[in-house]
């Protein structure tokens, strides 16, 4: 049996994968390996046998035992570790859920129900670093694929409205608090039905811009209000957030040569952890809509078709019916008044499951074959 280390279980991505691996009894097939940077020698995860105690993720050595390392430990641990690692001649596959390898000419990007083929061609010509593509990537790419496949796209602009999660697990919280420090702020004038509205709406945003609301993990309110920046500020004007939409769309679809643009804003919203995102896709032909939803719909097991219906699209198409879900659903879709080749979607999707977790469990699973 293989052994496959994991670092980064106990957080919340890697919380997520525990899981999904118990769901799909991934741990049968394996000899799992616990690493900790804070824990050495305590109890692992609970996963219905018996493990060894939790061993010292900086120890190169004990790593380099590993046929295969998960790590959803974070990009920081990754940068320290990984080049040690590989130093040390350590010939093995490391699965990754952070960013800081995804470029490399060496690294595959995983989402396998869209890009199977560019990771069975890197496996043949002897790749071993197979990472998680950035969340909001992977989800638009799990919704519309089936378009991309058939080679329909000419570009797409991408309006996103993303979770709370995508930041971590403290911001998470913070949104939480955010929005009962809100609440708090005008529970006596709630209380009254009589009490004025612009003086509650007053005294709310008052709440939202005092020094005292709390902000220390996202910097500025998010309930009630959104963030129209994610990430780091690059010269060309995008977020590092909107740079990847490209980038790793096309190194996901193998076509880094002959890229498709991709384009958009990328704000962050008063959601958990699903992340939504709105698409203009200029097709490079008229497709009917029927031919569309058909397309999209056969591209992997999990997209979802909501037909362009306001009820159902009401009750399908939400963060709160989508969190904690595999499908991505994806809907509202129309041409636009610009013409017969530009398409609208909208499609939501878990980020933490598919763009996150998912990938990294089945890229085990190919491995092992
Ligand atoms: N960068 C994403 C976000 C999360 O901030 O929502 C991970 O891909």
């Amino acid at each position: 049996m293989k052994k496959v280390g994991f670092v980064g279980w106990r957080g919340m991505v890697g919380s997520v994968l525990m899981g999904r691996m118990l769901e799909e009894k991934d741990f049968d097939g394996i000899e799992p390996v616990f690493f900790t940077t804070s824990n050495v020698g305590g109890q692992g995860p609970a996963i219905g046998r018996d493990i060894e105690a939790l061993k010292d993720a900086s120890d190169i050595a004990e790593l380099a035992a590993m046929d295969i390392i998960i790590s959803c430990q974070g990009g920081d641990y990754t940068k320290s570790v990984f080049p040690a690692l590989r130093s040390s001649g350590w010939d093995g596959y490391w699965i990754d859920a952070a960013s800081s390898l995804r470029m490399n000419d060496d690294a595959i990007i995983i989402l396998d129900p869209v890009n199977l083929n560019v990771v069975k061609e890197g496996l043949d010509r002897g790749v071993k670093n197979f990472i998680g593509g950035n969340c909001t990537v992977s989800l638009m790419l799990m919704a519309i694929g089936g378009l991309f496949r058939e080679g329909l796209v000419e570009w797409v602009s991408a309006q996103t409205y993303q979770a709370a999660s995508g930041a971590g697990a403290q911001n998470m919280r913070e949104l939480i608090n955010q929005m009962g420090t809100v609440r708090d702020s005008v529970a006596a004038e709630l209380a009254d039905p009589r009490s004025n509205i612009l003086d509650i709406d007053r005294k709310v945003a008052e709440a939202m811009r005092s020094d005292s609301f709390p902000k220390d993990n996202f910097g500025h309110a998010l309930a009630g209000s959104l963030l129209p920046w994610i990430d780091t500020q690059l010269e060309n004007g995008q977020s590092r957030e909107e740079w990847k939409g490209q980038a790793e769309t096309n190194k996901i679809l193998g076509r880094t040569d002959s890229p498709i643009a991709i384009d958009g804003n990328c704000v962050r919203i008063g959601a958990m952890r699903c992340h939504s995102q709105a698409l203009t896709i200029k097709l490079n032909k008229n497709v009917p809509i029927a031919e569309v939803e058909s397309i999209l719909a056969s591209a992997n097991d999990w997209v979802q078709v909501v037909p362009n219906d306001r009820a159902e699209t009401l009750a399908k198409l939400t963060p709160t019916a989508v969190t904690g879900k595999l499908h991505v659903p994806v809907g509202r879709l129309r041409k636009l008044n610009m013409g017969e080749q530009y398409l609208s979607a909208f499609t939501v999707g878990d980020q933490l499951l598919w763009g996150a977790a998912e990938p990294l469990r089945r890229m085990l699973r190919i491995l092992l074959g």
